[in-house]
């Protein structure tokens, strides 16, 4: 029996929808992403950022996509073994999901930076709907996207979450999306923490062994799968939606 092009199409789009939750922005090959080198504790090349990201009150123009699943900002970070927050330590870092992640086993890691196009339009609609008030315009985006990735010599595991910077006019966001997550064979740790953790915000439930807490239904912003958080530092935070911790 030959399919008529509409259902093959239709099918093609159906099996692209299923493997790609819809919460997560564009990402992979089709999006043109720049793939990490698929090595143990390794990390993306320096990524130099096209428009500065402020995070708490420091300017960042560079960042480093680490295969364990964080971003770092001074250097790359191979840490396999993560650290509850608040570290109080000397780094800033964002942790989507920092564990042991081998993407040599199954995987890919791959992330893109935007200034134009749909992806802002969408940045732009996300961060004005979770964050009212704010006539909020998106003027750069990063992407960075953990597909269907192993743990650390458990091949087959398959763990998919991104974490989205988006920035623009001295605001910054960051958004957290989750996919499906296998049960982690290493400690999990997910949210983000600041130089000597004046800000941290853990995601509940994710600093419990590696009990991995069910990250595809959890939320701040009633969107299964999904945190959002304002992380600028700037002056009126408390106005904000959503669970947040500020430490000072
Ligand atoms: C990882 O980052 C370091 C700098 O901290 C760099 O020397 C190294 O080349 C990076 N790895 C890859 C694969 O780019
Ligand atoms: C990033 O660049 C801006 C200027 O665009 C500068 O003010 C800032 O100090 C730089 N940040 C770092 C960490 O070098
Ligand atoms: C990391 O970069 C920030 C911003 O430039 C700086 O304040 C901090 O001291 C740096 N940390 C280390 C360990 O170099
Ligand atoms: C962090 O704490 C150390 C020592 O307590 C202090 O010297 C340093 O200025 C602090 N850094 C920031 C960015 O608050
Ligand atoms: C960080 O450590 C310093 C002492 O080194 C302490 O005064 C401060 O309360 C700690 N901050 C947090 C958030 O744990
Ligand atoms: C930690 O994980 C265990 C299962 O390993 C679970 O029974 C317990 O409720 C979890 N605790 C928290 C605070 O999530
Ligand atoms: C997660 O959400 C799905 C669909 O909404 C539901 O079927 C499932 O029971 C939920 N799981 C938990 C642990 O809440």
């Amino acid at each position: 029996v030959r399919m008529s092009p509409v259902s093959h199409y239709l099918l093609v789009f159906l099996s692209v929808l299923s493997l790609t939750p819809v919460i997560f922005y564009p990402f992979g090959s089709v999006a043109g992403d720049t793939v990490n080198i698929a090595v143990e504790d390794e990390n993306s090349t320096l990524i130099n950022l096209w428009s500065p990201f402020v995070f708490f009150g420091r300017t960042y123009n560079r960042t480093f996509v680490n295969n364990n699943g964080q971003l770092t900002f001074n250097q790359s970070s191979s840490q396999f073994i993560s650290h509850y927050f608040p570290i109080n330590g000397s780094e800033d870092i964002i942790a989507p999901l920092w564990t042991d992640v081998d993407v040599s086993m199954n995987g890919i890691i791959s992330y893109q930076q935007y200034s134009t196009g749909s992806v802002l339009t969408r940045a732009t609609r996300d961060i004005n709907q979770y964050f009212p008030g704010l006539s909020f315009t998106a003027i750069w985006v990063l992407v960075a996207t953990w597909d269907r990735v192993a743990y650390f010599y458990h091949t087959g595991t398959e763990t998919s979450f991104q974490v989205v910077l988006i920035s623009g006019s001295d605001l910054s966001f960051i958004l957290m999306n989750y996919g499906d997550c296998a049960v982690a064979y290493n400690i999990v740790q997910a949210g983000y923490d600041t130089i000597n953790s004046t800000a941290y915000f853990k995601i509940p439930g994710s600093d419990n062994g590696s009990f991995t807490p069910n990250l595809k239904n959890s939320t701040n912003v009633n969107v299964p799968g999904r945190w959002a958080f304002r992380v600028d530092g700037g002056p009126d935070q408390n106005n904000l939606q959503g669970t947040q911790l500020i430490c000072s």
